[in-house]
């Protein structure tokens, strides 16, 4: 059992891939959460279905871990729809689209994940494909060269992105329908973990059960990657049967606190308050002082910090908020100047 590696990351990591197969609903009315989301997509099944036409092109945005893939394969099941999958970085040239879009069939689906790391040669197959189904091949290269027209089936592109500000407009605009994840709320985490230690046949009782999804950040896969965790703990060490108390020892060894922060976000948030007086600072500092990527620190770190009320973006950097001070019991005036130039606009 690894404890080393960072069990609350939102990202997939690779024991997961198999298993989360396993614990994805397939069907809408198993998905957990995303009430509204869940709403606009049922009616567009509903309308599409009722006339006979494919779905429209689809676009979900939401950081890591939130669904976005669990309802790629959701709305298969529910179009009664092949569907084929790929992701952005993998289609490297025109060609290997042109090879997947002509191998579709009426009424297929196609996912693209990481849909905003298409390279741009290859985006651009994609703009008469999703307007016109329509397949502009470049034949010869110089002034020789023409361009064949070829007609595809139609079919409805699924795309998937952490965020819809990383795509090009003209790829955006072409999506007839953009949904967003939200993080999930704590009721809706614990109904997953629920749900999952169901399907894993995992013995965990409804305490259990909230110590952990109320520490699974708003994300589904982290209650799930927390659950099994959790599991083996109990396994060990308490005949299998997670209740609260067995749960929150787990965690603490996981060193997961009652918030689900872990020892990233404990250093990320304790870097700003102890050596930079609460900030603000700006990202690159805040990256080169916790000795982590930048894109990692906005897409991973960040959303969860931000969105609890620990961290704060303002134009002028990134600061801790009272609460942050307050999660880690440190002083407020420990502040070296208030109005310094490392001055921290919230305790003025
Ligand atoms: N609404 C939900 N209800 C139940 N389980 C969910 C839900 N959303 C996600 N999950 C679970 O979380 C895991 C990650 O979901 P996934 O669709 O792969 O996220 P994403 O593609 O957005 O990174 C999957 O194992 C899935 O079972
Ligand atoms: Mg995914």
């Amino acid at each position: 059992m690894n404890f080393e590696e960072r069990i609350v990351s939102r990202e997939a990591t690779e024991e997961d891939p198999l298993e989360e197969q396993n614990l994805r609903p397939r069907r809408l009315s198993r998905y957990i959460g995303q009430s509204q989301l869940k709403k606009n997509l049922k009616i567009a099944i509903q309308a599409a279905k009722g006339r006979g036409e494919p779905l429209d092109h689809l676009l979900f945005h939401g950081f890591p871990g939130l669904g976005k893939t669990t309802l790629a394969y959701i709305i298969a099941n529910e179009m009664e729809a092949n569907i084929k999958v790929t992701s952005g970085p993998v289609i490297e040239r025109a060609g290997d689209l042109a090879a997947i879009l002509t191998s579709l069939q009426e009424g297929d689906l196609l996912f693209i994940d990481e849909i905003h790391r298409l390279n741009h040669v290859v985006e651009e197959i994609l703009y008469p494909a999703m307007e016109d189904f329509q397949l502009d091949l470049v034949i010869g290269q110089g002034p020789g060269a023409r361009v064949v027209k070829m007609g595809l089936s139609r079919f409805t592109l699924v795309g998937a992105t952490t965020r819809t500000g990383l795509l090009t407009p003209p790829l955006r605009d072409r999506f007839g329908i953009i949904l967003r994840l939200d993080f999930y709320s704590p009721e809706d985490l614990v109904a997953i973990v629920k749900r999952s230690a169901s399907v894993l046949g995992i013995n965990i009782d409804d305490a259990g059960a909230m110590e952990i999804g109320h520490r699974s950040r708003g994300t589904p896969r982290v209650a799930n990657r927390l659950l099994k965790r959790v599991r083996d703990f109990a396994e060990v060490k308490a005949e299998g049967h997670i209740s609260s108390a067995v749960a929150r020892e787990a965690l603490e060894m996981l060193a997961v606190d009652h918030l689900g922060l872990d020892e990233m976000d404990r250093k990320i948030l304790l870097t700003i308050i102890d050596r930079f007086q609460g900030g603000p600072l700006g990202i690159d500092t805040l990256a080169t002082a916790v000795c982590e990527e930048k894109n990692t620190l906005e897409d991973v770190y960040e959303p969860f910090l931000i969105q609890s009320g620990f961290l704060l973006r303002t134009p002028r950097g990134r600061m801790a908020t009272i609460a942050a001070y307050e999660h880690f019991g440190r002083k407020i005036d420990k502040i070296a100047d208030p109005n310094g130039p490392g001055q921290n606009n919230l305790f003025r």
